[in-house]
């Protein structure tokens, strides 16, 4: 924006560069919505007589219309959406819609739209992490009777509930969800009426400006108001840490869905074939909340790295701040609602989960901890467990069916009842701790999130 001290125009390439209404207008509701209520608050101050903010509240809908419907003419030269929205509010209603901007900076301006943006962005990502939960949940109740091994270095540590495996994430997405209620509070400050930096020469009344607005509290420091992007950050932080976990997520169903595991198969909803090999089913939905993790953790990284550098109060840097916002606002919306669907859509191939519990000596602790009941000391236990291992190998046989016979000839102590003790089930059922794997703990823990998640 110009005033008449300028002479010469801005170079061609300065304007684009300079210009951010290509991305920002994403800000209308929020710009104007703000707008309003920025003259219901110079009505007040004695700037706006009642005529005028009637013609400014009736402009600025008929602005909203003609941007709503595709109609409205964005303009470069105008810079940004608060120019834009200003000038053909101007247009519309003369006189009035130039006293608009009086005592309001651009600076104080964008704070606002930003962080009534943050705040929305936040609560229907943590809203859509919620949905995600849910789907998980459900497949984790019909699957109770599904035992995977447990991995530890992605080698067969021990048997373990798929719910308990698939409630681990759970546990991680509800962080994420209660991440974004906490940036939807840290976005929930109102800055209007922080001036350009310095605050309000018009005695303008900021405590109805931020009941008006529905923000929780006001900044207290003008330089601050105006130049404050932490929430932006910590919204992006709990995207970033919301795509590690989906990440990581992507990378365990990838693995379940390749032949050497089986243990699931999604739906044609979410995979793709290859342009050339017939019997492909790829998992591209995982692989892309996988890639697509590096890009919002990016975006992250991309603001913190803007803000280092900044001296108080607004600098242009900060136009910088939203085009990573908007795109992790998509791309997380995006990859949950996939997710969802791929989760509900998923199939568990039991043939392969129980045939994945067999020749992997899961059973070994279960074997050292017989005999550590005995009173045989823990480490002697582990030792004459390794022996039987052995054993096995040399036989070719797995520790559920190697005989009693051998068993003895390792240690006297054991005895028929260790088969029991060694099954799936005894393995699963000696886990009965909180957080353990036994299926009264799991089924616990199914009927928290289910009460939680209602
Ligand atoms: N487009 C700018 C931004 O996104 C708006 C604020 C510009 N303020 C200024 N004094 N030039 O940050």
């Amino acid at each position: 924006m110009r005033s008449g001290r300028f002479e010469k125009g801005m170079a061609d390439d300065m304007r684009s560069l300079n210009a951010s209404i290509g991305f920002d207008k994403r800000f209308w509701r929020e710009d104007i919505e703000g707008s309003k209520a920025w003259a219901r608050g110079l009505l007040d101050s004695g700037i706006l007589s009642a005529e005028e903010l009637e013609e400014i509240c009736g402009g600025l809908d008929k602005v909203a219309a003609e941007i709503e419907s595709g109609e409205f003419n964005f303009s470069e030269e105008l810079e940004d959406i608060h120019m834009n929205i200003e000038a053909r509010l101007s247009e519309l209603v003369g006189t009035a819609g130039a006293k608009l901007h009086t005592g309001r900076s651009r600076n104080d301006q964008v704070a606002t739209d930003f962080r009534l943006y943050v705040k929305r962005a936040a609560t229907e990502a943590s809203e859509a992490v919620g949905k995600l939960m849910q789907a998980v949940v459900a497949v984790a109740q019909t699957c109770q009777d599904v035992v995977i091994p447990a991995y530890t270095h992605l080698q067969r540590a021990q048997p373990v509930a798929f719910s308990h495996h698939l409630l681990a994430y759970v546990e991680m997405l509800e962080r994420d969800r209660r991440r974004f209620l906490w940036a939807a509070e840290q976005a929930d400050t109102c800055p209007l009426g922080s001036g350009a930096c310095v605050g309000n020469q018009f005695g303008i009344d900021r405590e109805k400006l931020q009941e008006e607005l529905g923000f929780g509290s006001l900044t207290a420091n003008s330089l601050d108001g105006v130049s404050d992007r932490d929430f932006a950050c910590d919204f992006l932080y709990a995207a970033s840490m919301l795509m590690v976990h989906l990440s990581r997520f992507s990378e365990d169903i990838i693995l379940w869905t390749t032949s050497e595991f089986g243990f699931v198969r999604l739906g044609d909803e979410v995979t793709s074939g290859s342009s050339m090999l017939p019997q492909k089913k790829n998992p591209d939905a995982c692989e892309l909340a996988r890639g697509k993790t590096g890009r919002v953790v990016g975006h992250l990284i991309g603001l913190l790295t803007c803000l280092k550098g900044l001296p108080l109060s607004y600098n242009k840097d900060l136009q910088e701040d939203k085009e990573g916002v908007f795109d992790t606002h998509d791309t997380i919306l995006g990859i949950l609602g996939v997710l969802a669907t791929l989760v509900k859509t998923m199939e568990v191939n039991r043939e392969r989960t129980s045939g994945s519990l067999e020749g992997g000596y899961l059973e070994a602790l279960g074997v050292a901890d017989y005999l550590t009941r005995k009173g045989i000391p823990f480490r002697e236990a582990h030792d004459l467990a390794g022996g039987c291992v052995k054993r096995c190998e040399e036989l070719g046989v797995s520790l559920p069916s190697l005989s009693l016979a051998e068993y003895q000839s390792i240690h006297a102590g054991f005895e028929e009842d260790l088969f029991d003790a060694i099954s799936v089930e005894g393995a699963l059922a000696d886990k009965d701790v909180t957080g353990g794997t036994a299926p009264g703990q799991v089924a616990l823990q199914l009927e928290r999130w289910k009460e939680l998640l209602k």
